[in-house]
């Protein structure tokens, strides 16, 4: 089987964030063959076009080197006000900028926890739509709302549902057979 790297990050900054808590699920439900890693937007700064013409800091250079590298993408997100939070959609904007583009191209699948009913189903639909200029290619489907993601998982932060497990599970797969499937 070939190597697959999968880069996943969320928008939530929380010690005991749902989105991050679904990531870290996925990461132990991988197939052989195919990596993940997890990483932390809290470094980032606030995207400045002021400080980007004086250098692009070192921080956002090694973050776009790691999409670069990535064979696909995976977000898990809060939503808040029905909208994407501030920081995945600064990182996001980061990534958007420059002669390199990291994310076009490549594979995404986008997962959204709340402690909701909708787990977050507006916020999918919004990332959807800045994903379109990104030029990623966002899977339709499954589509993975975590709804009440207080009662998903425990208290620290292990997913125990089944049904939520199945449908990580499935997304995974999803993803890595458009990967495969492009390669
Ligand atoms: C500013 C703000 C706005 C929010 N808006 C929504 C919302 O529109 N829909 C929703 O389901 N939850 C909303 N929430 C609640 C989040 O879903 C909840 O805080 C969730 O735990 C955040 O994800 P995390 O656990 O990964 O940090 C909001 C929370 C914050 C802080």
């Amino acid at each position: 089987m070939t190597k697959i790297k999968i880069v996943a990050f969320t928008g939530s900054l929380r010690v005991k964030s749902y989105n991050m808590a679904a990531l870290r699920a996925a990461a132990e439900m991988l197939p052989e063959g195919v990596s993940m890693e997890i990483v932390d937007l809290s470094p980032i700064p606030f995207f400045n076009e002021d400080v980007e013409a004086g250098g692009v800091p070192q921080v956002i250079v090694d973050f776009k080197e790691k999409l670069a590298e990535a064979d696909a993408i995976l977000i898990s997100t809060p939503e808040y006000n029905y909208s994407i939070p501030p920081v995945l959609k600064n990182a996001l904007d980061w990534a958007s900028r420059g002669t390199k583009l990291p994310l076009s191209g490549k594979p995404l699948a986008i997962m959204s926890a709340s402690p909701g009913i909708f787990g977050g189903a507006r916020v999918q639909y919004h990332l959807r739509q800045v994903c379109v200029k990104l030029d990623l290619q966002t899977l339709n489907n499954p589509e993975v709302f975590i709804t009440n993601a207080n009662k998903k998982f425990d208290l620290d932060g292990n997913l125990i549902d089944d049904y939520t497990k199945r449908s990580i599970e499935k997304l995974l797969q999803t993803l890595i057979n458009k990967v495969e499937y492009i390669q």
